[in-house]
């Protein structure tokens, strides 16, 4: 179809896996990813930033890798699998990312944080101890407002050593 013909209102039926769990939505086609996810799906812990793909609070992960849902739209991540803070904890349990967030007060306002983890939980799935530097790069495209970045690192960097541990403990059973 010709791309100038499509009415701007045109709605999609689309399939989107998030957080492991299938969706079937009908959706006007120039809605981001962002708003699917907050308005259609009720998963608000994404949260609404600059919205021009600027300050990273919108990260999420589209087949383990980051992706600024401002900037995404669903009709293009058909089978894909889509991660949102609201998919880290397992069984009930904080993930070690948040519960070092916690623990070390990495989280103030709150509101980069879901965008943080996710971006460090795709770092963490790649290197499993990537040292600060690393770790600074792969979140220079989340803004935080209030921790001076500091802490954030601490707990990415605690997380990483408790997982590592973890991981060390579980292939030596
Ligand atoms: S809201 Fe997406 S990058 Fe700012
Ligand atoms: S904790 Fe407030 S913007 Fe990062």
């Amino acid at each position: 179809m010709n791309p100038q013909t499509v009415e701007p209102r045109m709605k999609a039926r689309i399939a989107l896996s998030v957080n492991d769990q299938p969706h079937e939505l009908l959706v006007p086609v120039h809605k981001t990813l962002l708003e699917v996810l907050r308005e259609d799906l009720g998963l608000t812990g994404t949260k609404h930033g600059c919205e021009l793909g600027e300050c990273g609070t919108c990260t999420v992960l589209v087949d383990g890798e980051p992706v600024l849902s401002c900037l995404a739209l669903p009709v293009e991540l058909e089978g894909r699998r889509i991660t949102t803070v609201e998919g880290l904890a397992e069984g009930g349990r904080l993930h070690p990312l948040q519960q070092a967030f916690a623990e070390l007060g990495a989280a103030q306002c709150g509101y980069c944080t879901p965008g943080v983890l996710l971006t460090a939980q795709a770092l963490l799935a790649a290197e499993a101890l990537p040292p600060r530097d690393r770790i600074r790069e792969a979140l220079a495209g989340n803004l935080c407002r209030c921790t001076g970045y500091t802490k954030i690192l601490d707990a990415v960097e605690l997380a990483a050593l408790r997982l590592s541990r973890g991981a060390r403990a579980g292939a030596g059973r």
